[in-house]
């Protein structure tokens, strides 16, 4: 099992915010996955649907170069072993083989989010730095808008990355006027991480968004409280009906698919994944790749690296890797990257880098 420990040298911060370092335990030799999981979609009303009735948060606030503070709110640890916790007791039918599985899986990684097993779970329970140096990135580089992309984040765990993205789709008017459809696609190996983390993550950062201004108006005379909009305050969200109902009224108004896959790179169905998104007259690749702290491991790097190569087509595209330049202890990191890519005659190109310190990059990868 590997270890991930806290950035203390990166006291800017988040302290919750996942730092550099990661030191092999000692079954580390043993780590090389022996079966990994398959490719899987989850569909959003399957995870609406699992959902619990409330859900507890915290701000992410970091500065970014532009000025601009960003603030967003992610879904406290606690709250979804709590949610872990409550569903096993629920359901006393299932109750032997329902507890060892969560005993085995995800219980034990909301305990312990930092902690790696190789093939079992892959650290998507918290939110990396580069995730924050990529948002940086995209804010300042100018990026053309979203809107009527096709983008995938690989790895995303918290996806503060399309959380960012989302943000600037929700910060404009709706545009459900003949525009083209925006896609947004989020993969991370484990389910349990885009139940309990990625999509109450979305659907807090709507709630705090512009886009659910009527919703927010609708709900004066509710019985149910809901929480100020201030994303810069802990709270809790009630997930009732018409709050779920909103939010896809929301997603169809703004044109935005959301579609989540689960399962390894390797095993990742891009024939599926980019079935609906086709145009009249040509199928579509993704225009915008994105990918934070997933090269760390060198056994995973080639399923990565074949898989971003497929996703993009000729057309303009941007495919961008946050890492740090080491990951100690595993042997992955920007070189082994860059090698592979060139293996498979790509170009990395080094977009921002920061050297003080363990260093970190974003690159920009060009296929032939
Ligand atoms: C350390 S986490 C980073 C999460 C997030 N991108 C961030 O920066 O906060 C690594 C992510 O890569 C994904 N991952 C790692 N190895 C994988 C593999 N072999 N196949 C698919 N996904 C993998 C996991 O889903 C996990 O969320």
């Amino acid at each position: 099992m590997f270890k991930f420990n806290f950035d203390v040298e990166g006291t800017d911060m988040d302290p919750t915010i996942l730092g550099p370092l990661l030191e092999p335990s000692s079954n580390s030799s043993s780590s090389a996955a022996g079966t990994m999981q398959t490719f899987r979609e989850l569909t959003l009303n399957e995870l609406l649907d699992a959902l619990p009735d409330m859900i507890s948060y915290s701000p992410l606030s970091f500065p970014l170069s532009s000025g601009r503070d960003l603030t967003l709110v992610r879904r406290d640890l606690f709250d979804a072993r709590f949610q872990l916790i409550s569903e096993a007791e629920e359901d006393p039918d299932e109750e032997t083989s329902k507890r060892e599985k969560i005993s085995e899986s995800s219980l034990k990684f909301v305990d312990s989010p930092s902690d790696l097993v190789p093939g079992v779970y892959e650290g998507g329970l918290k939110t990396w730095e580069c995730a924050l140096d990529l948002v940086d990135y995209l804010e300042n580089s100018g990026a053309r808008s979203p809107t009527g992309k096709v983008i995938l984040e690989l790895g995303c765990g918290t996806a503060i990355p399309s959380i960012y993205l989302l943000e600037r789709l929700f910060a404009q008017p709706p545009t459900n006027t003949g525009l083209p459809m925006t896609h947004i696609h989020l993969q991370d190996y484990n389910d349990a991480v885009l139940q309990l983390v990625t999509l109450p993550n979305i659907l807090l950062n709507w709630y705090m968004s512009p886009a659910s201004i009527s919703f927010r108006q609708s709900i004066t005379s509710s019985e149910v409280s809901f929480p100020p909009v201030d994303s810069t305050a802990p709270g809790e969200l009630p997930i009732t009906s018409e709050l779920v109902a909103a939010f896809q009224d929301s997603l169809l108004a703004f044109n935005i698919s959301l579609r989540f896959f689960t399962g390894s790179w390797e095993t990742f169905d891009l024939q599926q994944s980019l079935s609906l998104t086709k145009e009249a007259n040509r199928d579509r690749t993704y225009d915008m790749v994105l990918t934070s702290e997933t090269i760390y491991r060198v056994e995973s790097l080639s399923a990565l690296i074949e898989l971003m190569r497929k996703s993009v087509g000729q057309h303009e595209y941007q495919c961008l890797v946050a890492a740090k330049i080491l990951y100690f202890g595993v042997g992955g990191g920007v070189s082994e990257f860059v090698a592979r890519v060139e293996g498979q005659s790509g170009r990395v190109e080094t977009v921002w880098e920061k050297s003080a310190g363990v260093g970190r990059k974003i690159m920009q990868v060009h296929w032939p």
